[in-house]
């Protein structure tokens, strides 16, 4: 097993991720510990790629003969033309993060974004009741998939942006692909003292955050946390810190609180059983993703 001992050999099997930038990411350290884990001869690695080179670069990973790809920023939706298949959640979420090259050269592409958000919500305390009403956050890449996550878990989710026009054309769009009822707001309606933001975080059990703010430790906008019932979930899909800005004041109020790695995690693992076929070894890549964060 040539890269259980750390060698690739001619019959490793090759993995990796594509995104621009790309240096930030514990991808490798996660999928390479796996691989380790399981004695699986298989490397997972970074590649840059520019957004003008992803056709190309997709062909080029099918005539190298890679096995499949992760898919980051800004190339999500990039990919969908150069794909022969997408899975029901991609399509519906127009983004794929997933790429599984076949024996027969097709490309198959999913979103283990949702899945991986859904999970990582139940293992940070979300009852597996279904909720009434979830907040989300942010109207941008990653917020397609928070909505089909969050619609599998509660009967109604509310969209909040800065820009509330983004918050409805999301909802319109993904209005079919969820049973959830979808809807509307401004994110400054969730400061403290406004009726709106009052009567929805008084109704929510998780509040999701899908916008970049607080990625550099910049001050999250104001939220009226103190409306939120007592266990209503923070998650933030921001991971650079265990208590980002966003957390910060839920944490402060008791709220229970959880950052974006066990998204991370999870999509990683059904992105590893999608290529490998194996089930994940989640704890190993648990630990091997806290490794690459210190
Ligand atoms: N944990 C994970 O596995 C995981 C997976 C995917 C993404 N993420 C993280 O999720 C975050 C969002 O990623 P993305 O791909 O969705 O980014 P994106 O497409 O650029 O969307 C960013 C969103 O944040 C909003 N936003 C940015 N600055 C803001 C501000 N100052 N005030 C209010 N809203 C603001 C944007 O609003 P406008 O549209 O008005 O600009 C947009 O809705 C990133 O931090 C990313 O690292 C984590």
């Amino acid at each position: 097993m040539a890269s259980r001992a750390g060698v690739i050999g001619g019959s490793t099997r090759i993995v990796g991720v594509i995104g621009d930038p790309i240096e930030h990411t514990r991808s490798p350290a996660m999928h390479n510990a796996a691989f380790r884990a399981l004695g699986l001869d298989w490397v997972y690695l970074p590649f840059r790629v520019a957004p003008a080179d992803v056709g190309t670069a997709l062909a080029g990973a099918r005539a190298l003969g890679l096995r499949g790809l992760n898919v980051t920023v800004p190339h999500k939706e990039a990919v969908l033309p150069h794909l022969d298949r997408l899975s029901e959640r991609a399509r519906a979420c127009r983004a794929v993060n997933t790429i599984v090259v076949h024996q027969d050269g097709t490309l198959s592409g999913d979103n283990t974004d949702v899945p991986g958000l859904e999970r990582a919500l139940l293992e940070a305390g979300l009852s597996r009741r279904p909720a009434e009403l979830a907040v989300l956050l942010g109207a941008g890449g990653s917020a397609r998939a928070a909505v089909l996550a969050l619609g599998a878990r509660a009967r109604h989710v509310v969209i909040a942006a800065r820009r509330p026009e983004r918050a409805r054309a999301l909802a319109r769009e993904l209005r079919r692909a969820t049973g959830a009822e979808l809807s509307a707001i401004d994110l400054a309606d969730l400061a403290p003292g406004r009726a709106t933001g009052r009567d929805v975080l008084s109704r929510a059990s998780v509040v999701v955050n899908a916008t970049s703010l607080g990625l550099h430790g910049e001050p999250f906008v104001p939220l009226d946390v103190a409306s939120t019932p007592t266990r209503c979930l923070f998650y933030d899909l921001v991971y650079t810190r265990a208590r980002t800005p966003f957390l910060a004041p839920a944490a402060r109020r008791g709220r229970p609180v959880a950052n974006g790695l066990g998204m991370l995690l999870h999509q990683g693992a059904e992105a590893f059983t999608a290529w490998t076929g194996r089930r994940a070894p989640v704890e190993v890549m648990r630990r091997a993703l806290a490794r690459a964060g210190r």
